[in-house]
């Protein structure tokens, strides 16, 4: 049987769910996801958030055999995102004398959710409120857009929990042996990294609290060496690189872009670079190029002109860039094009809408496959690269 114990008193009511075929729609989650939920004993049952619908009835079971016949009394909305929210209907049918806490937002945005008359059943709480249900002190924060308007995290103050909803979660099942940082960054930067400043302004908060455990809705709940991941979430959230190294994202059509990276890659280790990742933007995993462009301090492009343009998958990769908010790096250009090369230009033009976004100096423009001067050209950018 799975251990459900949190504390004494806090317990796991969540589930795994290992067949969805992509997270929000698009995310490869090769080892599941969970949808985590809790529940407080005390004076008064608390249960801090639903689950998605392909899980209601083992959450329900989890639930059932966690408070056997007694009632809830508050269940807790941390974040309306279906993935969290899917069960609060059925929840508020099943505990005709249950109340809804959540803030403002939370209530104005639920009805576009559920068609469900609350008026006598919410508990209305701003931030800093505190509720009182017995031994346990559960106070609120808001965090808008960690990663919805409506979030907010919940701090319990006397067993200094914080159920930090989808921020510290990761992809991956409860059962899943992997390393936290590389499921939980690829999360980061996907789900929640456009908003950085926003966790900024969550972890400043959290600075002023004493925390033993952290419980996220997705993911493994932290027990030890939380300033290793506060740290983590610092640096993603203030758009440093992570790691020294250089990210190659490239594409290539019949595979002579894909020379001129193998080359490149041989000129840039010559030149003593350790830390050299490449990735084919055709066939890899667009969520984890995304993940990468953030970890590593340097980015190199390499893409064919296509219909006189970018070749679509090089361009779809620069717009999850901008639109997860890249910034604050140093980028270097590869192109190619038999006829009428135009990719250099098309990367920078869409590098340009992006803040604090440099280009090296050294444009390579290769036409068809390498030669003396393109060979030249990628010397030139190594040792900008390395500078
Ligand atoms: Fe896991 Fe933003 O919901």
């Amino acid at each position: 049987m799975k251990d459900t114990k949190i504390t004494d008193t806090i317990k796991y009511i969540g589930v795994d769910d290992k067949t969805l075929d992509l997270f929000e729609s698009q995310y490869l989650i090769p080892n599941g996801i969970s949808y985590n939920s809790y529940v407080i004993h005390d004076n008064r049952i608390v249960v801090m958030d639903t689950v998605d619908k392909r899980k209601t009835e083992e959450w329900i079971e989890n639930l059932t055999k966690e408070i056997g016949n007694k009632t809830v009394d508050y269940l807790l909305i941390s974040h309306l995102e279906p993935d969290h929210s899917a069960n609060i209907k059925l929840l508020v049918e099943k505990f005709p004398n249950m109340k809804l806490v959540g803030n403002k937002r939370t209530f104005d945005m639920l009805p576009r959710f559920f068609d469900i008359d609350l008026s006598d059943r919410q508990v209305i709480v701003n931030e800093g409120d505190t509720l009182d249900i017995g031994k346990h002190k559960l106070q609120f924060f808001m965090a808008p857009m960690v990663h919805w308007p409506e979030v907010m995290v919940t701090y319990e103050k006397t067993e200094k929990v914080l159920f930090s909803a989808d921020g510290f979660g990761k992809f991956g099942a409860l059962d899943t042996k992997e390393d936290w940082d590389c499921e939980a960054r690829r999360y980061y930067f996907n789900i929640v990294g456009k908003y950085g400043d926003q966790v900024q302004q969550l972890l400043k908060k959290a600075m002023n609290l004493d925390i033993k455990i952290i419980c996220p809705l997705h993911g493994p709940i932290l027990k030890e060496k939380l300033e290793y991941y506060i740290n983590k979430y610092d640096i993603w959230s203030s758009y440093k690189p992570e790691n020294k190294g250089i990210f190659i994202a490239y594409a290539s059509i019949h595979g002579n872009t894909k020379n001129a990276i193998e080359k490149f890659v041989d000129i840039l280790k010559n030149n003593g670079e350790e830390k050299i990742i490449v990735t084919d933007l055709a066939r890899c995993d667009m969520a984890e190029a995304v993940e990468d462009a953030f970890r590593y301090d340097r980015l190199i492009i390499a893409s064919p002109t296509y219909d006189a343009g970018l070749f679509p998958c090089v361009e779809d990769f620069l717009r999850h860039l901008k639109h997860k908010n890249y910034q604050n790096r140093k980028v270097g250009i590869i192109e190619n094009g038999s006829w009428a090369p135009v990719a250099s230009k098309c990367i920078k033009e869409i590098l340009d809408e992006m803040k604090g976004i440099t280009t090296y100096n050294t444009v390579v423009s290769i036409k068809t496959k390498l030669d003396s001067s393109s060979i030249e050209k990628m010397k030139e950018l190594a040792k900008e690269v390395k500078e």
